[in-house]
């Protein structure tokens, strides 16, 4: 993953970058790094292992600093720890050249190799260290930097966003990029380079992004892009830098997580307002309508997501099938890419992304890239990669999620989704005047699950010391229980299965003794009964059993659930939306009484930009 940022201009270089990187944070927080120019063209690096609060602490007053060129880095590992020495910016031999970096060199041995062969020697144990040797080979060859970059950037092979300062040219920002984003900043005091129109929108106005195969020459008041590839130069406008405000306060609230949580209600009504029609029992999709005539002609969808995102699609899966009667295939974006399953003409492609960065994700869109499918996005970063690469979708408008775990943005997803399969069965089910008009009615009820926050809290508290958890619902219930598992793994790190409650006895039975609790989602009236039959093969067995549930059952539950969380009642289709609070809260309040960080949990990035 990772997160880029750099400036050259007349201010001092190292403002922008740093609150660039702070914003940055959520590709990556493992470790961070500077490196920027002095007088007498001296290059100094400063690097810390952990959050940019680390490296502000090691770096001092910024105001104190006098550079005008400066590149950072916020670092999620990948090849080698996080330690001082492998977090970027990374150097030649010399030190004369650095290098910050995003993706991940493929042929990075082949490279070392080679150059060892030269008399290189490697401290670190990054693929990224290979790229400013490199540059240095190809310099020692040429005298020419920017032949040197270019040169070493056609051999690299795998993804990379890449930005590089030298000694040897101080007043230049080099950069590149192949499947990892990147974008040059546009401003009236100087050009930035970024991850991301996050990284940057402190000071620039507007915004290029790079495409593949593209190397950058940045300067203080201009800048070139040139295909390498095609060894042709590009010229392309400027678009201005469109931003939702970031609402860096949590509120009252003692963590993102748990705000955004709260802000369930406020997200499912945005995602509704302006889509839903009551008066002519329409839905209307801006987004869509320029594809409207090839939708018509879809006979099959394919959804491909990761992680929660990927769990909204499978809802979206029963949701569009039911009400649209449209075959649905959900794929994990990260397999979909290496399948070679045929698409025929009619299928459209539907790629679910909170951020709108994960490489996986993007790597399926591309896939098809050039076959005349259909490729739609349901995404709620604005201006992100896979909005510009679909041919037309419907962005969720959630508003910035900062938390790591996903909570509002997979209720936005389901909203939407749900969107899509009525637009889709307009006057084609019975379920549909039913559920349009159930769906304004949601925000209130999530509402009242809210007020069962306290429940779930003493809930929470009672099982956070097991190791073990098994999830299972079925029907609309059952991407809950995976959802719910995901959720608990990621911030509390207690192991946690989701399974179809009917699955269960084909094997995950096996595992429930006293110590190995299981969660089970039957809010859904259709199928409810049935879970509350698997209920009793776990309790003939010892294993305790929260069970989520409306009024109507809970007589019948008192006897065999250990504890109860009851909500209102809604159709099955829209019960996700609801239950997804539920299993959010359980594993926030698990995680906070374990004393864990919720909003960056270990070993996560919020937007994941490598395979
Ligand atoms: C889990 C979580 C991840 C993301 C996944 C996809 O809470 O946040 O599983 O859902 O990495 O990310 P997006 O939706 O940005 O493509």
């Amino acid at each position: 993953m990772c997160g880029i940022v750099g400036y050259i201009g007349k201010n001092n270089a190292l403002i922008p970058v740093l609150n660039g990187l702070k914003n940055l944070e959520y590709r990556g927080y493992d470790s961070a790094g500077v490196a920027y120019t002095v007088k007498n063209n001296n290059v100094i690096c400063v690097k810390q292992v952990g959050r940019i609060d680390a490296l502000l602490a090691e770096l001092g007053q910024l105001n104190n600093y006098t550079t005008n060129l400066a590149i950072g880095h916020t670092r999620w590992a990948t090849h080698g720890s996080p330690t001082r020495l492998n977090a970027h910016p990374q150097s030649n031999n010399d030190s004369s050249i650095f290098v910050v970096h995003n993706g991940i060199i493929e042929n990075h041995d082949a490279i070392r190799s080679m150059l060892k062969k030269d008399g290189y020697y490697f401290a670190s144990n990054t693929d990224t260290e290979v790229i400013p040797n490199l540059i240095d080979h190809y310099y020692k060859k040429s005298q020419n930097l920017e032949t040197a970059f270019e040169l070493a950037i056609r051999q690299l092979e795998g993804a990379f966003a890449i930005a590089m300062i030298s000694a040897f040219k101080p007043n230049v920002i080099y950069a590149a990029k192949l499947s990892s984003p990147l974008a040059i900043g546009i401003s009236k005091s100087g050009n930035m380079v970024g991850s991301d129109a996050s990284a940057m929108n402190d000071v620039a106005e507007k915004i290029v992004y790079l495409e593949d195969y593209e190397i950058a020459t940045i300067k203080n008041s201009s800048y070139k892009i040139k295909n390498y590839k095609m060894a042709k130069n590009i010229n392309r406008q400027p678009e201005q830098i469109e931003l939702e405000n970031i609402e860096s306060s949590k509120g009252n609230f003692a963590h993102y997580m748990l705000k955004e949580i709260n802000e369930a209600p406020k997200t499912v009504q945005s995602a509704i307002l302006g889509r839903i029609k009551l008066e002519t029992h329409s839905i209307k999709l801006g987004g869509l309508e320029r594809v409207e005539e090839q939708l018509d002609n879809i006979d099959r969808i394919l959804i491909v997501a990761c992680g929660t995102s990927y769990y909204a699609g499978l809802v979206g899966e029963y949701l569009i099938e039911e009400i649209a009667g449209i075959p649905v295939e959900v794929q994990q974006a990260s397999e979909y890419k290496y399948r070679s399953e045929p698409l025929s003409k009619n299928t459209a492609l539907l790629a679910v992304s909170q951020s709108g960065e994960t490489a996986d994700t993007i790597a399926a869109l591309k896939k098809v890239e050039g076959s005349g499918t259909l490729k739609l996005g349901i995404v709620n970063s604005p201006g992100s990669t896979i909005s510009r690469i679909t041919d037309a979708g419907v962005y969720c408008h959630a508003g910035p999620e900062i938390s790591v775990a996903s909570t509002k943005a997979f209720m936005a997803q389901v909203t939407v989704l749900a969107l899509i399969a009525l637009k889709l069965g307009e006057g084609k089910s019975s379920l549909y005047i039913n559920l349009l008009n159930e769906l304004p009615a949601i925000p209130q009820k999530i509402s009242e699950v809210l007020k069962s926050a306290d429940t779930i809290q003493e809930i929470a508290k009672k099982y956070a010391s097991y190791k073990d958890f098994l999830y299972i619902g079925r029907g609309y219930d059952y991407p809950l229980a995976l959802e719910g598992a995901l959720k608990l793994k990621e911030i509390s790190y207690i192991h946690a299965e989701g399974c179809p409650a009917g699955e269960m006895k084909h094997g995950p039975l096996a595992m429930i003794d006293e110590l190995f609790p299981t969660f089970a989602l039957a809010g859904g009236k259709s199928l409810s009964q049935k879970t509350f039959s698997n209920m009793q093969e776990i309790k003939a067995r010892n294993g305790k059993i929260i069970v989520v549930t409306t009024k109507k059952s809970v007589k019948a539950l008192k006897d065999l659930a250990d504890d109860m969380i009851v909500i209102p009642d809604t159709n099955d289709q829209l019960m996700p939306l609801l239950e997804a609070v539920v299993v959010q809260l359980f594993a926030y309040y698990v995680a906070l009484h374990k004393g864990l960080d919720i909003d960056k949990p270990r070993n996560l990035a919020k937007s994941v930009t490598v395979e």
